[in-house]
């Protein structure tokens, strides 16, 4: 019975290394995935207390880095976490491309502080213990898209709490956000507040197109700064694309003409179905599609 509970654990892991992370980093080591071994005492298994960061690579170059670098550090601070130097992270990175033969291929990074490893207590570890930093590296589909990438959502309850801009690894709300997502068909949650405010997606930045004008959730304490947002709403800029950063009611998304998400792996896409409901004519429109050859000449320039 053991040994039969053995092997399925271990096929179960060479399908985890194939699709999932190939090599990891935990404190200052570099190892197999399946060989890291994080205490069940560590303040991120056990309280969810610590801030995450993904980062798309293309062609062995992370893309924005200093803007996720930056956006860790804000995070690290915001819940009073003493942020690991730029220079550490950039170095470690670097050394886990080399070392899982992604120097110069498409890969997605995953950088995770906790508060470290401590008996369980609510309130901060008395004296200062280090923390758990942990990194992974998975291997992507060559990108960026050359197109805008179709999703399908549906509109989810926004249940998080008041500080939605720190990239915090509680992920419970958009866990079950992105589960309903799933239950429904689809690929991605809209989140929408009790009083009818559209914020963000459960793993994305959302967008709507209004006879011309991109309009967003303005940044603040109720979405997540997405550095793909960021980028995009430079590249609106820069192409006279009219722009509004304010908060949008959900029933203004009925009479969008375009619905856009913004995220790390999916760039700029494009929402054609929202709650069953075709958005503007079913296919990505005018605006996605300039915003995500923008956003692909942009990779192109930052490896370059
Ligand atoms: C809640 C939320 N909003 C927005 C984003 C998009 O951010 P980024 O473009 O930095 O990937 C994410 C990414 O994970 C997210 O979790």
């Amino acid at each position: 019975m053991t040994q039969v509970r053995y092997r399925v654990t271990l096929s179960a892991m060479d399908a985890f290394e194939e699709s999932g992370p190939v090599l990891s980093y935990y404190n200052g080591a570099f190892m197999r995935p399946r060989e890291v071994v994080i205490s069940p005492h560590d303040r991120g298994f056990q309280l969810a207390d610590g801030v995450y960061e993904v980062i798309r690579v293309y062609q062995g170059v992370p893309f924005a880095f200093d803007a996720h670098l930056a956006r860790f550090e804000r995070s690290a601070k915001a819940i009073r976490l003493s942020p690991v130097s730029r220079d550490e992270i950039g170095a470690a990175v670097s050394e886990l491309l080399n070392r899982a033969g992604f120097a110069s291929s498409d890969c997605l990074v995953y950088i995770q502080l906790t508060r470290g490893v401590f008996p369980r207590t609510h309130a901060f570890p008395p004296a200062a213990i280090p923390p758990t930093l942990y990194m992974d590296v998975t291997r992507t589909e060559r990108g960026p898209h050359p197109e805008p990438q179709l999703n399908a959502a549906v509109t989810v309850q926004d249940e998080r709490w008041e500080n939605c801009h720190i990239k915090s690894i509680a992920l419970l709300p958009n866990v079950l956000a992105r589960q309903k997502a799933a239950e429904a068909g689809v690929d991605e949650a809209v989140l929408v507040r009790p009083d009818g405010t559209v914020t963000e997606g459960a793993s994305s930045n959302i967008a709507a197109v209004f006879r011309g004008t991109v309009t967003t959730h303005p940044e603040g304490r109720r979405i997540l700064s997405g550095i793909t947002r960021s980028v995009a709403l430079s590249l609106c800029d820069e192409l006279g694309i009219p722009l509004e950063e304010r908060p949008m009611q959900r029933w203004e998304l009925d009479e969008a003409d375009e619905i856009l998400v913004f995220g790390t792996s999916t760039e700029v896409g494009a929402i054609t179905l929202l709650d069953r409901r075709q958005v503007g004519t079913g296919e990505a429109g005018p605006i996605a599609t300039r915003l995500q050859t923008a956003f692909a000449e942009r990779v192109g320039e930052a490896r370059s």
